[in-house]
């Protein structure tokens, strides 16, 4: 039997489409993992769920959703496409891939998932994505990984993804990056909110303050992130750990411990950088 967690609270995108404020990461699963997972964290309480083109498990995803029992309507679900589809007419092809793999006859949200600069073709694919949106097929649109160039020239062609999610945590604030989103109204939604390798889980300011709490380091992270207004997915397989990770709605951390983990930033040279890396 799963534990029940409370559903996160839902943050409002800029089109009034709510998202919920925390959701399940799917990569690396395969099929069968991601079907086992995702029915799992569905029935804790999770309402958001993360997959991609690349992580070869839409199937799995959509398997885990009707497997679930929780109805359609409930759930918010979100994909991203590779660069190939970089076009407007490849935005589509992209989207009614995914669909099919998935087993459904809308998104949620669907991202651009690199910038792929060299390609040079993601002001297209972010046309294709505004024409999906006016076909109704998906409900909101946005970007994964672009930096603040890349965000640039979407903002110089009137183009504003509703979200943009990327690699942050308290070890990778990206404070020009956030600012940026908080200035354009863009919602941050964080994947690896817990830091990757997990040595970060094992940093004593963080594991100090969830003392404090009686909380877990992971619980305490993630409630960084939210109480900063960002969107994690953490990925997990484990239910006790998916329940954990969701169960972070209850205690509020101060002013001084936010300040504690906004504070651990550093430089990190094998980040992966939009710039020259992209699939
Ligand atoms: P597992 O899937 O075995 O639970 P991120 O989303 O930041 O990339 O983190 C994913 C990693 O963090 C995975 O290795 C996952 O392992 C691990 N993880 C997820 N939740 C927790 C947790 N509550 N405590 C410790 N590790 C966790």
């Amino acid at each position: 039997m799963n534990p029940i967690v409370k559903a996160a609270p839902k943050t409002l995108l800029a089109n009034g489409v709510e998202m919920p404020q925390l959701g399940l990461g799917t990569w690396p699963m395969n099929d069968a993992e991601a079907a086992t997972a995702v029915a799992s964290a569905l029935r804790i309480g999770y309402r958001l769920i993360d997959t991609a083109e690349n992580y070869g498990n839409e199937r799995g995803v959509g398997e885990g959703m009707r497997k679930s029992g929780i109805s359609r309507p409930e759930i918010f679900v979100t994909s991203k496409f590779n660069r190939q589809w970089h076009s407007l007419e490849g935005a589509r092809t992209a989207c009614e891939a995914s669909l099919e793999r998935l087993g459904l006859d809308y998104l949620d949200l669907l991202l651009i998932h690199w910038p792929n600069p060299d390609q040079d073709r993601y002001v297209e694919a972010f046309h294709g994505l505004q024409r999906l949106l006016d076909a109704g097929l998906v409900r909101a649109i946005g970007t994964s990984n672009f930096k603040p160039a890349h965000l640039q020239k979407l903002f110089d062609q009137g183009l504003t993804p509703h979200v943009n999610q990327i690699q942050l945590d308290p070890y990778h604030l990206r404070s020009d990056l956030v600012a940026i989103h908080e200035a354009k109204g863009i919602v941050t939604e964080t994947w690896s909110p817990l830091g990757r390798g997990n040595q970060m889980l094992a940093d004593p300011a963080i594991t100090e303050v969830a003392q404090q709490h009686g909380r877990t380091a992971a619980q305490v992270v993630l409630r960084w992130h939210t109480q900063r207004g960002f969107i994690p997915t953490p990925k997990s397989a484990d239910p006790v750990r998916q329940a954990q990770n969701l169960d972070i709605f209850d205690f509020t951390l101060t002013d001084a411990e936010m300040n504690t983990l906004n504070g651990l930033d550093r430089p990190d040279p094998t980040m992966f950088d939009a710039d020259s890396f992209g699939h």
